[in-house]
């Protein structure tokens, strides 16, 4: 429903009237759909400033630091609930009764194991293959499995889809990093929480039992919530942009995953541990923030800058505590942390950063965790792809409920060459 309109004129000619639509927070959007119908296309590559769709899953107010997740502020859902809690949260609107959430935790239990004939899979690939190509290809496969239910229009089957991808991620996770080190697949287990049971086909051996640290499986489940869902970003666009092709949600999740791997996104957190371990003491600090300030220079400080956040990311206020909770609770002296809080300091304190609004993101001190808890470099975006299934699959469910949903099709500035006279081959 539109609230005012803004008026668009050329050469003082008004050429559309653009109707303002109100959200319940956040800035109001500017209905441009008739734009087209006027001869003109906005233009805003990187989606600077584009609202691309409707939603009431994640808020977020980048210069006041602000994220919630269906209204409820991260930081009490990171310290007062669990991850299975925040899946049912995001998928369903309202945090649960206990008998809701025994009830989902339930389901997603009893969807933890994988068919059979999906651990072939992974036989195809090299000894060093990277875990997350094996991700998305093992992930973009599932739907091979669940022919029979995959009508995108039936809720019901929407949702199933939803249970199964939540609970079989970290069992796929666990299987692409048991296959990279060579060890046997560890089966999940029903009377381990979540996260436990994540730690336990991670970590567990046959020839010994495995006892899960309750420290790390409570820092693992934070990682998990910490990086569940965050409104617009690159991988649930792309999730979103297939999902409206009416591609099915197993291709659809594959999708955000490579979506998620690149540097600038999810893989920043293997690429923030990697320029940690190259700084390597705290004498090249400096030397690492000159060449982030240098224009010349390509490198970036990895874990620093964000589209939105021109304040702190909430998650990294959070991820920061728990980093020091586990490394001091494990009793790990790391010298890479001290390293992170010097580039921290420094960084904070730079003219450079603070002009730029550049602060710790999520990315920052999560790897650090990771290494603490014995988890290789090249398994942290896996981690973050699982955690943000969720958010994925709960906008997949949105956008396939909504009334009038259409393809996602952009338009373009075109710069080519036009109306050329081709000359064929043998005359030129
Ligand atoms: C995630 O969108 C999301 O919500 C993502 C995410 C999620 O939960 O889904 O929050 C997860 O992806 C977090 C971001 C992880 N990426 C990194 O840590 C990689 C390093 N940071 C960046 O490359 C960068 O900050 C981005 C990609 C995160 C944001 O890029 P923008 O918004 O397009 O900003 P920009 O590249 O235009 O940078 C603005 C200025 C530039 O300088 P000028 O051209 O204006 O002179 O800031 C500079 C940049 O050079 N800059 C940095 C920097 N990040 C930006 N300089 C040094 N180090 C950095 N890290």
């Amino acid at each position: 429903m539109a609230d005012s309109k803004a008026s668009l004129s050329i050469d003082g000619n008004v050429v559309a009237d653009l109707p303002i639509l109100k959200g319940s927070a956040g800035n109001d959007v500017i209905d441009i759909r008739t734009l087209g119908g006027a001869g003109y296309f906005t233009y805003d590559p990187g989606f600077l400033a584009t609202a691309s769709c409707e939603s009431e899953i994640t808020f977020i107010d980048g210069d006041k630091g602000v994220l919630q997740h269906r209204g409820y502020p991260i930081d009490s859902l990171a310290k007062q609930a669990d991850y299975l809690e925040v899946c049912y949260i995001l998928l369903n609107g309202s945090a649960p009764t206990k008998a809701q959430y025994d009830e989902f935790t339930k389901i997603i239990t009893n969807h933890t194991m994988v068919h059979e004939k999906l651990v072939h899979f992974f036989h195809g690939f090299l000894p060093d293959a990277h875990p997350m190509a094996m991700l998305c290809g093992v992930v973009g496969a599932l739907s091979s499995f669940y022919h029979s239910d995959l009508d995108i229009n039936e809720p019901d089957q929407r949702m199933r889809s939803a249970h199964r991808l939540i609970a079989k991620m970290p069992t796929i996770a666990a299987m692409a990093y048991k296959y990279s080190i060579g060890q046997p697949f560890v089966y999940p287990r029903n009377d381990l929480s979540y996260a436990e049971n994540f730690l336990h086909m991670l970590f567990s051996v046959p020839a010994e039992e495995y006892v899960v640290s309750p420290t790390v499986a409570r820092a693992m489940d934070r990682i998990f919530t910490l990086h569940a869902d965050h409104e617009q970003n690159a991988s649930t666009s792309t999730v979103r942009l297939a999902g409206s092709s009416g591609a099915n949600p197993y291709a659809c999740i594959a999708a955000g995953v490579a979506s998620l791997w690149g540097p600038a996104h999810g893989g920043a957190n293997e690429a923030c541990l990697t320029m940690l371990e190259e700084i390597g003491s705290l004498d090249r600090v400096d030397e690492f923030v000159a060449k982030a300030k240098d224009k010349s220079d390509p490198f970036r400080l990895m874990g620093f800058g964000h589209r939105v956040y021109k304040n702190f990311d909430p998650r990294a206020t959070v991820m920061r505590e728990t980093c020091h909770e586990v490394l001091s609770e494990l009793g790990i002296k790391d010298p890479l942390l001290d390293v992170a809080m010097a580039l921290e300091k420094v960084a904070l304190e730079d003219p450079y950063f603070i002009e730029k609004k550049l602060y710790p993101n999520v990315d920052f001190y999560s790897g650090i965790i990771l290494k603490a808890i014995g988890i290789p470099t090249n398994m942290f975006t896996v981690i973050f792809a699982m955690s943000r299934t969720v958010g994925w699959i709960a906008h997949w469910d949105e956008m396939l409920g909504q009334p009038g949903q259409k393809i996602g099709r952009p338009r373009q500035k075109y710069t080519g060459e036009i109306d050329r006279e081709f000359v064929p081959l043998s005359d030129r």
